[in-house]
C-alpha cells in the first residue's frame, strides 16, 4: 500500500493515520438547501435514475462541507424494483408498495436475473461519479441487508415495528429464507457490478436489524450479511452497519469485513471491547445531537473522538442525519474531526 492511499480507505485497512476520517450517512440529501431545490423539481426515482442529477447529488456534500468520502446518491429500495415490485416514494410518507410480498406465490414470482441491464442506470451513475470526484475521496456503494429489504419488501411500507414481516417470518420460516435467498443472490451480483463500475468501499445497511431479537438475529439476518459478506470482502473493503445490535459486534469482527458501524445506543469502549479491536469501527453521534448548540456538539464530538481513538477509527453519525439539521452544525461536527489530534 503506498502514501496515496485515501485517508477513508486508510482507516479501512486499519493503517496507521493522523486523524480520523469522517462522512456522515445519508450526507447525499436531506438537509442541504440545493438537494432540497433538486427535490421540489424532480421525484426521487427521476433523481435516482438520471446519472446526472445522481452525481451532482453525490458531489454536493463533499463540495459544500469537505467529508473524507462520498456515498453514490441511489436508495436500498431499487433492489426490490429490480425484482419486479413496484415501489413507490410518497411525499411525506415514504416507501409505499402496493402490493407487498406475503404468499408463496409473490416469493416464486420475484425475478432475480439480469440486474445489470434494470440497474444500469446505478451503474452508470458510480462511473460518471468517479470521474468527476477528487482522487483522494473514495466512493462508497450501498445495499441494504437482506433482513431490512424484507422488511420493505413484506410490510409494505417504513414501521416502527415491523410486525407484518416480522409474523411473516414466524409464521412460514421457510417461505422467508426462499425470499431472503433471493435478496442475498441479487444483493450479490448487484454489488459485484457496482464494484466493477468502480465504487471503492460497500456499506451494507440493516437498518432494521434492531427489531428482531438477538436469537431471532442469528436466524433472519446474520447469515445472509456473512453471505454477502463472504463474496465480496475479497474485493473491497466491507463495512457492516447493524443498527441497534450490538449484541451482534463480536460475531460481525470475526468474519473479516473490514468496518462495522455502531449507533448511539452502544459506547465505545463496549464496542472495542465487544470487537477485541479486530476492526475499524464508525460512529456513533446521536444524528439529533447536531441540533445542540455549537459549543455542546464540539464538546461531545472531542468526546467521541477520544472515546474512540485516532486509529482503527471512521467518525459518522450513529444513524443518518435528520431533515433540517443546521447546515452549519454539519459543518462544525466535521471541522471538530479534522482538527482533531489526541496525542
Ligand atoms: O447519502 C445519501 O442520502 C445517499 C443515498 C441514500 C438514500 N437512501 C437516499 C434517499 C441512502 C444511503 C439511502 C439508504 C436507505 N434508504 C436506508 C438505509 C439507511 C437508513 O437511513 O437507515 C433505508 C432504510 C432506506 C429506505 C428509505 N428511502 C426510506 C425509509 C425513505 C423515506 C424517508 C427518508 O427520507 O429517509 C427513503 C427515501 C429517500 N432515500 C430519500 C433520500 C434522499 C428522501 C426522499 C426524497 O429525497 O425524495
Amino acid at each position: 500500500m503506498n502514501d496515496n492511499t485515501p485517508l477513508f480507505l486508510r482507516a479501512l485497512q486499519g493503517l496507521p493515520v493522523d486523524r480520523p476520517p469522517v462522512w456522515i450517512m445519508r450526507q447525499a440529501g436531506r438537509y442541504l438547501p440545493d438537494f432540497m431545490t433538486l427535490k421540489n423539481k424532480y421525484d426521487f426515482f427521476t433523481r435516482c435514475q438520471t446519472p446526472e442529477l445522481a452525481t451532482e447529488i453525490t458531489l454536493m456534500p463533499i463540495k459544500q462541507i469537505g467529508l473524507d468520502a462520498a456515498i453514490i446518491f441511489s436508495d436500498i429500495l431499487v433492489i426490490p424494483q429490480a425484482m419486479g415490485v413496484n415501489v413507490e416514494m410518497k411525499n411525506n410518507f415514504g416507501p409505499f408498495i402496493e402490493f407487498p410480498v406475503r404468499k408463496k406465490s409473490d416469493v416464486l414470482g420475484l425475478n432475480t436475473s439480469n440486474v445489470e441491464e434494470k440497474l444500469d442506470y446505478v451503474f452508470r451513475a458510480v462511473k460518471m461519479t468517479k470521474k468527476e470526484l477528487p482522487e483522494h475521496i473514495p466512493l462508497i456503494g450501498f445495499a441494504g441487508s437482506p433482513w431490512t429489504i424484507l422488511c420493505y419488501m413484506v410490510q409494505g411500507s417504513g414501521s416502527k415495528t415491523f410486525d407484518i414481516a416480522k409474523s411473516f417470518c414466524f409464521e412460514n420460516p421457510e417461505l422467508a429464507h426462499m425470499l431472503l435467498e433471493k435478496i442475498t443472490h441479487i444483493t450479490i451480483e448487484y454489488l459485484k457490478k457496482k464494484i466493477e463500475a468502480g465504487v471503492d468501499a460497500v456499506q451494507i445497511f440493516d437498518s432494521w436489524g434492531g427489531v428482531l431479537s438477538h436469537t431471532d438475529y442469528n436466524i433472519f439476518s446474520f447469515p445472509y450479511i456473512k453471505k454477502i459478506n463472504d463474496a465480496l470482502k475479497a474485493l473491497k473493503p466491507i463495512i457492516i452497519y447493524p443498527k441497534g445490535c450490538w449484541h451482534a459486534i463480536n460475531s460481525y469482527s470475526k468474519i473479516g469485513a473490514s468496518g462495522l458501524g455502531i449507533d448511539w445506543s452502544c459506547s465505545a469502549r463496549n464496542a472495542r471491547y465487544l470487537s477485541g479491536n479486530n476492526i475499524t469501527l464508525q460512529g456513533n453521534m446521536d444524528p439529533s445531537r447536531l441540533f445542540s448548540p455549537k459549543n455542546e456538539l464540539i464538546k461531545l464530538t472531542k468526546e467521541m473522538l477520544n472515546e474512540f481513538g485516532n486509529q482503527k477509527y471512521i467518525a459518522n453519525l450513529g444513524h443518518g442525519i435528520l431533515p433540517n439539521t443546521p447546515v452549519d452544525n454539519v459543518k462544525v461536527f466535521v471541522d471538530t474531526i479534522k482538527s482533531f489530534s489526541n496525542d
